[in-house]
């Protein structure tokens, strides 16, 4: 039990440095908690002190910590936010082994809002915030379906595809797989289009699923994994296109399939999510064709604007979200329970509207100026 405090003392303290100043950055109401998952994967460090800015704009203290892809590190952050008497806890979960320290929080009577990835197995927490993560993979499909010109392509040419898809313990991952395959498997079916490497028609075929995998969101693992493609089942063909599920691991692709004579002066049809900069500079520069734009900052207001009304006993009205009902029920299903998930919409962002991020400010300045 001391040794628990002892540990989590050190990440309290750590915890303030972190946040830049802990509770004398806030704007001295209750403590919000803001517990992020990575920063491997850029969003999370835009998303984290964007949801800090937005508490601290509605009155509120607040503190984020990124937790490094590490379940257990998380777990400590958010138990510190309960001992530091939080009332509120945004968490953007790495697995479900956050569930029993949410669980902790509910006994305290504190609101959990599970923040762009659903924390499944557990019926401890009533709202969800994110984005309509089926429709993320449709987009990201369709922009192949148009890359391809899939629609005139024939049974005696068929176009060559390889899968990839997000990590396994993040219930976004299979949402994103599910939402492209419905736009793809018609045309695999027909016979125009061919899966190279494994092919799980859909997240249910759970151990082809864990074979196109990508741990954690990990881009080196993604890239391994599509070298030893390149050397074995993609050996005799040429890759017209790859599912890639998010930024990251597209522009880790593209490394491995770059160093591919092969593909030297003709990458395939490679999707992403996001809008990272990094990507956008690739889409502008004819690389990678395609990216989905989901606006994190309005998730992050509407995030902390849910837990405001909750807080004040309002009724919640997400201007700019819907509330999942009819078959996107399931995305706010934990395994537990359905609870109330708010769905933002994504945007598909090729080359011909780059400037759709750019308008909506999502770039800095000089980024911005570098996507003209
Ligand atoms: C998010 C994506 C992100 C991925 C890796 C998913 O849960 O929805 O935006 O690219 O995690 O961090």
């Amino acid at each position: 039990m001391k040794k628990l405090s002892l540990v989590l003392l050190v990440l309290l303290v750590a915890g303030s440095v972190f946040a830049g100043g802990g509770k004398e950055g806030g704007g001295g109401g209750p403590l919000i908690g803001i517990a992020m998952p990575e920063t491997h994967v850029l969003r999370w460090i835009k998303d984290g002190n964007q949801l800090k800015a937005e508490a601290e704009k509605r009155g509120y203290t607040a503190q984020v910590q990124w937790a490094n892809a590490d379940q257990v590190t998380q777990n400590f952050q958010v138990q510190s936010f309960l001992t530091q008497g939080a009332k509120a806890i945004v968490i953007g979960c790495i697995t479900d082994g956050i569930a029993p320290v949410v669980a902790e929080a509910a006994k305290d009577g504190v609101v959990v809002v599970a923040y762009d990835r659903i924390i499944s197995n557990s019926a401890d927490y009533d709202y969800y915030i994110t984005f309509n993560n089926f429709k993320v993979g449709v987009l990201q499909a369709q922009s192949i379906v148009a890359g391809l010109d899939l629609d005139k392509a024939t049974t005696a040419a068929p176009k060559n595809i390889t899968l990839f898809a997000g990590s396994a313990t993040d219930g976004n991952a299979f949402f994103f797989f599910d939402g492209a395959m419905s736009i793809l498997n018609p045309y695999i079916d027909k016979g125009v289009l061919k899966v190279v490497g494994p092919y799980p028609k859909t997240s249910a075929d759970r151990a082809n699923f864990q074979r196109i995998a990508t741990e954690n969101w990990q881009a080196p693992i993604a890239k391994t994994r599509m070298e030893n493609l390149l050397n074995n089942d993609a050996r005799n063909v040429t890759l017209d296109a790859v599912l890639a599920p998010n930024d990251t691991l597209a522009r880790a692709i593209i490394e491995a399939l770059k160093a591919d004579a092969k593909y030297r002066t003709k990458l395939p049809v490679i999707s992403g999510q996001d809008a990272e900069f990094a990507s956008a500079m690739s889409i502008k520069n004819g690389e990678q064709y395609s990216t989905v734009f989901k606006d994190t900052a309005k998730l992050a207001e509407a995030a902390i604007l849910l837990i405001d009304q909750v807080l004040k006993g309002q009724p919640v009205n997400i201007p700019g979200a819907v509330l999942a009902s009819g078959d996107l029920l399931s995305i706010g299903n934990t395994g537990r329970k359905t609870v109330k998930a708010y769905l933002l919409d994504p945007i598909l962002v090729t080359k011909s509207n780059l400037n759709v991020p750019v308008n909506a400010n999502f770039f800095t300045a000089e980024e911005a100026a570098q996507l003209k």
